[in-house]
């Protein structure tokens, strides 16, 4: 019989339906989940907006491909211009974030004709050719990809950029999140972003900001570089886009001009997809869902700093990392198997992530904390 090809831990736990921020399993079992399945659900499991559009459209027509006309992508394009503060860019729609990366390397190439991209250390941007950015794991040995050439810079230091780009006049793009996810929530200086945006324009480099995890306004902002007042060339983005709908898009600034053929894919922008695309963005701005991810993640990190055994607590909006004294992977298991609540690993195992829903209610967020004291307690004990 054909198995599956093994690379994915998995926990005991088989869930069958969801319902904001709740999931249930298949005995029923009600829970918590404040990991979104790595940051994807952004407006709650089965929001009725959400299932309704979904629904209304595959009574229509569910797919068909990029060579006839689809208005929902120009619907989806100009809602997130608006909402997101980038109204005159432009979209290019994908199925995934890696999709969407490899798609913004290839255009600042195109752009600049170059072939070095910078990363930094504990980034993470897919399985793409920056994947050995992504962990320490002594199995990932080395790039797999050859088009471009790589170089991976010390995170947050403006001398090693500086040097970078003065040595170097082959650098085509750097790619930054615009908060660091499974490298352990880290957010970028200002000044850090600033100088990459420098460093970009004086060099004919391109600033590609990944929003795969940080954006769709879970930091609070639309994306998670408007924190630091940089504007970049190129956005990337999937994840919360689609709210479980496989969805990636790149936002192209309005200086890079398209020809036909330039990009391109079967199923990016599809019938389905964009519904789902237009139902988040929706319910992001009728629920205040950016508003809400700042009010109850302020009130989450300042709780979550009162606890014992936590060193620091990082991040912004509903994208928060917890570093504990202690690796936390008995402390996610305890809290997943005893008070049925989801949470995230990170790859500094220290390092626990929140990336739940942005209509997490206080309510739902005090369960949290009174289980994690519980749970800290014990494991510092
Ligand atoms: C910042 C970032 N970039 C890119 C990716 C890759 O996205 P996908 O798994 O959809 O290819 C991820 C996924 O975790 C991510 O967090």
């Amino acid at each position: 019989m054909a198995k599956l090809f093994d690379v994915y831990p998995l926990f005991d736990i088989q869930p069958e339906k969801g319902n904001g921020v709740w999931i249930y399993d298949k005995n029923g079992e009600k829970y918590l989940d404040l990991y979104g399945g790595h940051a994807v659900i952004s407006i709650g499991h089965s929001h009725p907006h959400y299932v309704g559009m979904l629904n209304e459209q595959l009574n229509k027509l569910v797919f068909y491909s990029n060579s006839i006309q689809n208005p929902l992508q120009s619907e989806l394009a100009s809602k997130l211009g608006e909402l997101s503060g980038y109204k005159d860019w432009q979209l290019f729609l994908c199925n995934s974030g890696a999709e969407a990366n490899e798609n913004a390397f290839k255009l600042a190439s195109f752009h600049n004709e170059k072939k070095t991209i910078i990363s930094f250390t504990k980034g993470f941007h897919g399985r793409t050719s920056l994947s050995v950015a992504t962990t320490d794991s002594a199995k990932i040995k080395a790039p797999v990809n050859q088009v471009h050439d790589t170089m991976m810079l010390p995170f947050n230091d403006e001398d090693a950029l500086k040097e970078a780009f003065e040595q170097n006049s082959n650098i085509c793009a750097v790619i930054v999140e615009g908060i660091q996810g499974i490298g352990g929530i880290h957010v970028p200086t200002e000044s850090f972003m600033k100088k990459i945006r420098e460093y970009c324009s004086l060099y004919n480099a391109v600033m590609i900001a990944d929003e795969i995890q940080s954006g769709y306004g879970r930091s609070g902002k639309f994306f998670g570089h408007q924190w630091a007042g940089v504007e970049p060339d190129i956005i990337t983005m999937a994840k919360g886009m689609g709210n479980g709908f496989p969805i990636g898009g790149v936002l192209i600034s309005p200086k890079f001009e398209a020809w036909h053929g330039m990009l391109g894919t079967t199923f990016g922008g599809n019938h389905l997809a964009c519904s789902a695309g237009i139902a988040v963005l929706d319910v992001l701005q009728k629920e205040f869902l950016l508003t809400n991810a700042t009010t109850v993640g302020d009130w989450l990190m300042e709780e979550l700093a009162k606890i014992s055994g936590v060193k620091e607590v990082r991040g912004k909006g509903l994208m928060i990392g917890v570093e504990m004294d202690t690796e936390v992977a008995s402390i996610r298991k305890d809290l997943l198997f005893d008070h049925h609540i989801f949470t995230g690993g990170a790859s500094e195992k220290n390092t626990l992530r929140l990336l739940p829903p942005l209509n997490l209610t206080k309510e739902q967020g005090l369960k949290f904390l009174q289980a994690f004291k519980k749970v800290a307690e014990e494991a510092m004990a």
